[in-house]
């Protein structure tokens, strides 16, 4: 080797060993940028093991991680602290539940939201001693969802020119499920974030907003003064409290806590009569079942009456009489007690002429079950004391540990979660008896005679049935017609095989047998997502029109008379909302269509049961 070569040889090694202290350098960089990302990967980690399974896995009722991220930061952590998550976040430090909302949001947070501020109206009219056009869910204490007064435009001739007017978007939410009610120019609903949003009913602008506690989904019940013009606002909040809103001054007057179990909520609309509120009272424990150490179950569902002057509670009645016990352990050695359940998701229905209400209840939790699971219960309104009770499915009983197979919480030989969630409706009726309609989450309606301790006059199978019906949230009647929304999009795999009825249904009320059927077609394509034209949310009738929303965002009007589709909007769509937040649209579920003068209003988007996320309430005008 010549000395050239040595020095050439000494020189590439020299580069060499620059390159090499370069890239060991850079790697080290690199190892700091990884570093640095240590905390993202960190909450990563946490979201994996502890939020994972349900929200990015099996689970269909947990809402789907990208209908996560449409929540705020302080959203999720409240979720996680006080909220529904609260037991599934319990292991988790206040620092690893920040980094976990923090990993999972992906928008700013909402406090002070400049939106809001942009919404505002510019002149605040009077909200007080206005007309009630809309004051509770069923429109009217029977829960008809039959809208017949005088100044309803709407008609079979004229809806096709039915025009969006506006659209308003609730902020930071992943849903919207408060159907409006209406007084005068204002109407009032509320959001998942617990904001009570006074609305004007012309342009959708804020008139006021009143924050509760926690997330809202019953309906706001509008209370009047002696002439029946509005003066009061009731409503329940997730964590079973009731609150009265004074409409002069915009202002609490009070709030009770209607239950005291950890887990109880409403989730039911209030109805109002005589001054007095009766407020249904369901639970999430069926969640908390999930957990193979949870006790299950603790929880019995419930009516309560209060005062609507002070909010005293005057009575409160369990669906089940005795209180649960230890009734052995589970696989995981936990105790279980029973029995538990009989939760009450329908808005009660009150008969005037004989003085008691009626509600629905979902299924037992734990066994051994009770008779009053899945069943049409009639309580006195004097004191709740139980009149009689119709069950259908006996023996039902379901949590969500039954969504895992072999989860020590699900009980044996499990129920199909057959649910009453449609409120009752109540009929008076001339020339024959009475009739109390039920629909059933089995796919099932029943019409029953509430002078007969409720005997079954006739019944109809109009679905399948499944999870989330059958009939989910409401059926309409104008006292001879009754129409019958029908899901049929969840069902179990041993009802996979029967036909499916999506869509609406016209029922005669004498014999239970079809009139019409308007059978929906899949409208859905290639989605991600819990896409059906099936129609779980609740439904409205006019004179001569049914409005229904159904899963994949579709709204639609019928014509009663024999179920041609009159008019068609895709709320699955992204809005110019009033209050300048970016509106989009989703699936339509739980509340129903709302039917006023020359006005249609619809809340879009239900981030759960992998369904479509959105935040819009829109408003349809006759022009
Ligand atoms: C056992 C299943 C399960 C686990 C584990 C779980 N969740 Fe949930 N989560 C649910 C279900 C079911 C709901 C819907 C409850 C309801 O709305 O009634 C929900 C709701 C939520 C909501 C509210 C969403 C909304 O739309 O209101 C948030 C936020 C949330 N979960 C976050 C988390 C986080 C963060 C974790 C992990 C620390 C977690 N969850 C763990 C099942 C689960």
């Amino acid at each position: 080797m010549t000395k050239k070569s040595i020095f050439i040889l000494l020189f590439l090694v020299g580069i060499a060993g620059i390159g090499f202290y370069i890239y060991y350098n850079s790697s080290n960089a690199n190892e700091q940028v990884v570093a640095k990302v240590e905390k993202p990967s960190r909450a990563a980690h946490l979201y994996q093991t502890k939020c994972a399974i349900c929200h990015s896995g099996a689970s269909l009722e947990a809402p789907k991680l990208e209908s996560l991220q449409l929540l705020s930061p302080a959203t999720v952590i409240k979720t996680l602290r006080t909220g529904v998550m609260r037991n599934q976040a319990s292991t988790l430090s206040k620092e690893e539940q920040e980094l976990v909302a923090n990993y999972i949001s992906e928008v700013n947070d909402i406090d002070e939201d400049p939106a809001l501020i942009k919404g505002l109206c510019n002149v605040q009219e009077e909200d007080v001693a206005q007309n009630v056009s809309i004051g509770n869910w069923g429109y009217d204490l029977s829960n008809t969802r039959y809208n017949n007064r005088s100044d309803v435009s709407i008609n079979a001739q004229n809806v096709s020119q039915l025009q969006l007017d506006w659209a308003f978007a609730f902020p930071g939410v992943s849903r919207a499920r408060v159907q409006p009610t209406i007084a005068g120019n204002t109407i009032y609903t509320a959001s998942q974030h617990g904001t009570v949003y006074a609305l004007d009913k012309a342009t959708g602008c804020i008139r006021w907003t009143f924050q509760a506690d926690a997330e809202i989904r019953s309906a706001i019940t509008i209370g009047t003064n002696e002439n029946g013009k509005a003066t009061r606002l009731y409503f329940g909040d997730f964590n079973a409290k009731v609150y009265a809103l004074d409409l002069k001054t915009q202002s609490l007057i009070w709030t009770q806590q209607i239950d005291e179990h950890a887990v109880a909520t409403i989730t039911g609309s209030l109805n109002l009569y005589k001054n007095r509120l009766y407020i249904p009272v369901s639970s999430t424990e069926i969640f908390n079942a999930h957990d193979p150490n949870y006790e299950c179950c603790t929880f019995r569902g419930s009516v309560v009456a209060l005062s609507a002057t002070t909010g005293k509670m005057i009575w409160k009645r369990y669906t089940i009489s005795e209180a649960p016990s230890p009734q052995g352990l589970n696989s995981a050695n936990r105790p279980i007690y029973a029995p538990s359940g009989a939760p009450v998701w329908t808005s009660p229905t009150i008969d005037t002429k004989r003085d008691v209400l009626y509600i629905g209840t979902g299924e037992n939790y734990t066994r051994p079950t009770s008779v009053t699971s899945d069943a049409i219960i009639a309580m006195a309104l004097e004191d709740g004391a139980i009149q009689w009770v119709r069950q259908t499915v006996p023996k039902d009983a379901w949590n969500g540990a039954c969504m895992t197979p072999g989860s020590p919480n699900c009980p044996e030989d499990a129920g199909p979660d057959y649910d009453f969630g449609a409120s009752p409706i109540l009929i008076e009726r001339d020339n024959a008896s009475d009739l109390i309609l039920a629909g059933q989450k089995s796919g099932m309606v029943y019409a029953l005679d509430p002078d007969k301790d409720g005997a079954i006059v006739w019944q109809k199978r109009v679905g399948r049935g499944g999870i989330m019906g059958g009939v989910h949230w409401g059926m309409a009647t104008d006292g001879t017609t009754l129409f019958v929304p029908v899901n049929d999009h969840s069902v179990y795999p041993e009802d996979a095989h029967k036909p499916a009825f999506p869509g609406v249904h016209a029922v005669d009320l004498n014999n239970g047998q079809f009139l019409w059927s308007a059978i929906e077609k899949d409208r859905c394509g290639d989605v991600q997502w819990q896409c059906s034209p099936g129609i779980s949310a609740a439904i409205s009738l006019t004179p001569g029109l049914v409005f229904a929303g159904a899963l994949d965002g579709v709204l639609k009007a019928y014509a009663a008379q024999d179920g041609k589709e009159l008019w068609v909007y895709d709320t699955n769509q992204e809005f110019e909302a009033t209050n300048g937040i970016k509106a989009f649209g989703g699936t339509i579920d739980s509340d129903g269509p709302v039917i006023d003068a020359h006005q249609v209003f619809i809340n879009s988007g239900y981030a759960k049961f992998g369904e479509k996320a959105g935040n819009v309430l829109l408003a349809f005008t006759l022009e």
